[in-house]
């Protein structure tokens, strides 16, 4: 069920609503703004339930008081915003996307909200309502496609209903403007998060290249982007060997997608070109990986995913900026015609790579994406691949691994990040590690060994890139979330989607 996030101006006490969020920071003891008036309303039941220590506000905390019909609210939930010295738009979304699950579980179908972090939090009313909309819309996010009875309920009889809508209410009506334009970004930035998510979640014998070709021709048509889908010749055209070397051992046709928004177009070295692995299914290939999780390769498409979310977000924000979206979409599957570990291709630019290991095909693809996208002009770079197991070895899931030949440029998404919630570290590029992708016969060799997996993967990417200012971002942990917390829930993430779009707006900003 969509859910539906809007502004109201009005008194809290006074607004009837199933359920009503309000919130208190760690250690405060006599709230004020719109959980102090909620208290009174209710005889000072909130600052009691503090005195005796079973309040805390600590984030993530959840407290349900039935009000008895002392206010038209029938519920209120004190939400924990943690201390006031942490607390960003991280912890608005955080709270938004825990309080929407736990409201959806109590059968809730409509509730209202304070704007959370809106008064001494110190963040201004767009802000906070945008992190309410993103962290409400991500956290109720649901992918039921494939249960016959629609819910993830296995029992049919539970089936929730969702909720409908939430209901943002301020009392300063000069605020509600601002909250607006705030609830509208966060919305599209969500949605277009979300489908990111479904690209991720889809099994691979739905989500083909073929599929990613398609949903791409229904962002371009929804927005208003040109798209340019191109197939097996016209790649072989474009000597595209390093791409259709990893295409060759599969049945499936591999596009290579182009979206492309041209928001200056007067200005056409005001650019950015999106990158995005999209391998549909990486089985290995010849270099096979074990059958343990194999399951999970359906999400090796998760950068090329992000890439047309963003392309989607951007085409309806629509920043001063030129922005192109390209996804090298393909599976990487065994067979009488897949590609051998010693065989050696050439990429669009002319450069040899010796094949070692099948299963380092992410930075094949991409090595042709990336000199396309530097024929069609582009001079600013950002690729976005689940490049490698080793980036899941070195940071985890809670942030995304940054490699480049541009400090500007990784500042640049270090910012934007800073802004959407998506943590980005970064790698050294040092010219030592170009020594472990050195061949015997070609001019690289793909794979570098057990050593610095992640920045070899760079290294070789840094080749075609040449000497456009360029950022690798590594999500092979950050893909997925393997539980539901705050804004996200168990399965794809849709990351880095926000920060992408984000960035296009920073930049076209002059930020
Ligand atoms: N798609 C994988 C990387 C990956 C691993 C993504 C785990 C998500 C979760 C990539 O194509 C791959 O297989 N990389 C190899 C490279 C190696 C052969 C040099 C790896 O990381 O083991
Ligand atoms: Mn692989
Ligand atoms: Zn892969």
């Amino acid at each position: 069920m969509a859910t539906r996030i809007r502004v109201t101006a009005g008194d809290v006490t006074e607004f009837p609503t199933p359920a009503l969020v309000v919130n208190l920071f760690q250690g405060v003891t006599q709230p004020g703004g719109g959980t102090g008036a909620v208290d009174r309303a209710l005889s000072g039941a909130i600052s009691e339930l503090i005195a005796d220590g079973e309040i805390k506000g600590k984030l993530g905390e959840m407290t349900l008081l039935h009000t008895m019909g002392r206010i038209p609210a029938n519920r209120v939930v004190v939400a924990g915003l943690g201390k006031s010295g942490d607390f960003d738009t991280a912890a608005v979304r955080r709270v938004s996307g825990d309080v929407a699950r736990f409201l959806r579980r109590k059968g809730v179908s409509e509730y209202a909200t304070i704007a959370h972090g809106a008064g001494i939090g110190g963040l201004n009313a767009s802000e906070s309502a945008q992190a309410i909309a993103e962290g409400t819309l991500l956290g109720l996010y649901k992918f039921d496609t494939y249960r016959s009875n629609g819910t993830d309920n296995q029992d049919s009889r539970e089936v929730d209903a969702g909720i409908g809508e939430v209901t943002i209410v301020e009392r300063d009506a000069g605020a509600v403007n601002g909250l607006e334009a705030g609830v509208s970004v966060g919305t599209i930035l969500a949605e277009s998060t979300m489908l990111a998510r479904d690209l991720v979640n889809h099994p691979a014998n739905v989500m083909t290249p073929t599929k990613m070709a398609e949903t791409a021709q229904q962002v371009a048509a929804e927005v208003g982007l040109e798209l340019d889908v191109m197939d097996r010749d016209r790649m072989g055209e474009h000597g595209m060997g390093a791409f259709l070397g990893v295409a060759q051992g599969s049945e499936e046709p591999p596009k290579l997608i182009v979206m492309t928004y041209r928001g200056d177009p007067d200005n056409p070295q005001n650019n950015l070109g999106l990158v995005g692995k999209g391998i549909t299914f990486d089985t290995g290939g010849i270099s096979l990986k074990p059958a343990a999780n194999m399951e999970a390769m359906k999400g090796d498409m998760a950068g090329g995913a992000s890439v047309i979310a963003a392309m989607r977000a951007i085409g309806s924000l629509k920043p001063r900026i030129n922005v192109t979206g390209l996804i090298a979409a393909t599976e990487n599957m065994p067979g009488g015609r897949a590609q051998r570990p010693g065989d050696v291709v050439t990429a669009m630019n002319g450069k040899t790579i010796e094949v070692i290991n099948t299963d380092a095909e992410g930075r094949l693809v991409l090595a042709d994406a990336l000199c396309y996208a530097r024929s069609l002009g582009i001079t600013r770079l950002v690729d976005v691949a689940t490049l490698t197991g080793a980036i899941v070895v070195t940071l985890g899931k809670a942030c995304t691994g940054m490699m480049g030949n541009s400090s500007k440029l990784a500042r640049d998404l270090g910012v934007a990040g800073e802004r959407s919630g998506e943590r980005f570290w970064e790698l050294p590029m040092l010219e030592d590690y170009r020594d472990l992708i050195r061949s015997d016969v070609a001019d690289m060799k793909n794979s570098g060994g057990r050593q610095a997996g992640s920045i070899t993967a760079a290294m070789l990417l840094r080749e075609f890139a040449e000497d456009a200012d360029w950022v690798h971002l590594d999500i092979a942990g950050t893909s997925t979330a393997s539980s539901s917390k705050g804004h996200l829930v168990k399965g794809a993430t849709g990351v880095p989607t926000r920060t992408l779009a984000q960035l296009a707006m920073n930049l076209a900003d002059g930020k």
